[in-house]
């Protein structure tokens, strides 16, 4: 696969285009880390289409059922999400000492009609590898994906959370809708 190697989801420029030093003082980072280097030999970035071989579909699992994914199925989905320019916004967490993914998120960006043909962003899917955790990881790539969408001019972001995650949302800026508060669902699977 490594014809693909720099294969990335999206244009990875965007991220440096984001104010990282605000991010950089809302999160207490180790001496000498930055947003997009946060730790010894970590980097953030776009998927890339070779990432399925190291490691993040092991994060995925952290969070929920990720099922049988091969490395075709993943490079065929890949392919289609970039494909939707400017609405997959999958971003990793790398660890270049072991060339493994130890966290992600996904910023969807859906377009409407509403409020004027506004963009509507969600989280999605955010998670770090257990033995990464604590290490404000989670908090950067959320603060990372929400002043993404405000970039990308969304009108807002919204996630769901397990109300175990509340708290973690909320030191980041985000409120429960008490008005709207209903998510609804019916499940197929
Ligand atoms: C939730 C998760 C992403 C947090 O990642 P993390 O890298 O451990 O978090 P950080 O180190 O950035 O923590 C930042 C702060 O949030 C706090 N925090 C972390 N998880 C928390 C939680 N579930 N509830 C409340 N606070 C939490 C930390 O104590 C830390 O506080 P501090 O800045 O005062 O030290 C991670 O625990 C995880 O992947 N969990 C499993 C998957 C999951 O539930 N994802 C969320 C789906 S909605």
């Amino acid at each position: 696969m490594a014809i693909f190697q720099n294969d990335t989801l999206y244009d990875e420029s965007i991220l440096k285009r984001l104010d990282l030093k605000k991010l950089e003082s809302e999160i207490s980072l180790p001496p000498g880390a930055s947003a997009l280097a946060p730790g010894p030999g970590l980097v953030v970035r776009p998927l890339s289409i070779a990432d399925c071989t190291i490691g993040y579909i092991d994060v995925l699992s952290q969070l929920t059922d990720v099922g049988n994914v091969s490395e075709g199925m993943f490079i065929d989905t890949f392919k289609k999400m970039r494909a939707c320019a400017d609405t997959y916004y999958v971003t990793v967490i790398e660890d270049l000492n072991s060339n493994q993914i130890v966290g992600c998120g996904t910023l969807l960006v859906e377009q409407k009609i509403i409020h004027s043909c506004a963009l509507r962003g969600r989280l999605e899917d955010i998670v770090v590898s257990d033995e990464y955790r604590g290490k404000q990881l989670g908090k950067l790539i959320v603060l990372l994906l929400t002043q993404l969408a405000k970039e990308l001019n969304c009108y807002k972001v919204t996630l769901d959370c397990k109300d175990s995650n509340r708290p973690f949302y909320e030191s980041l800026g985000y409120k429960k809708e008490e008005s709207n508060s209903n998510f609804m669902v019916i499940r197929y699977r």
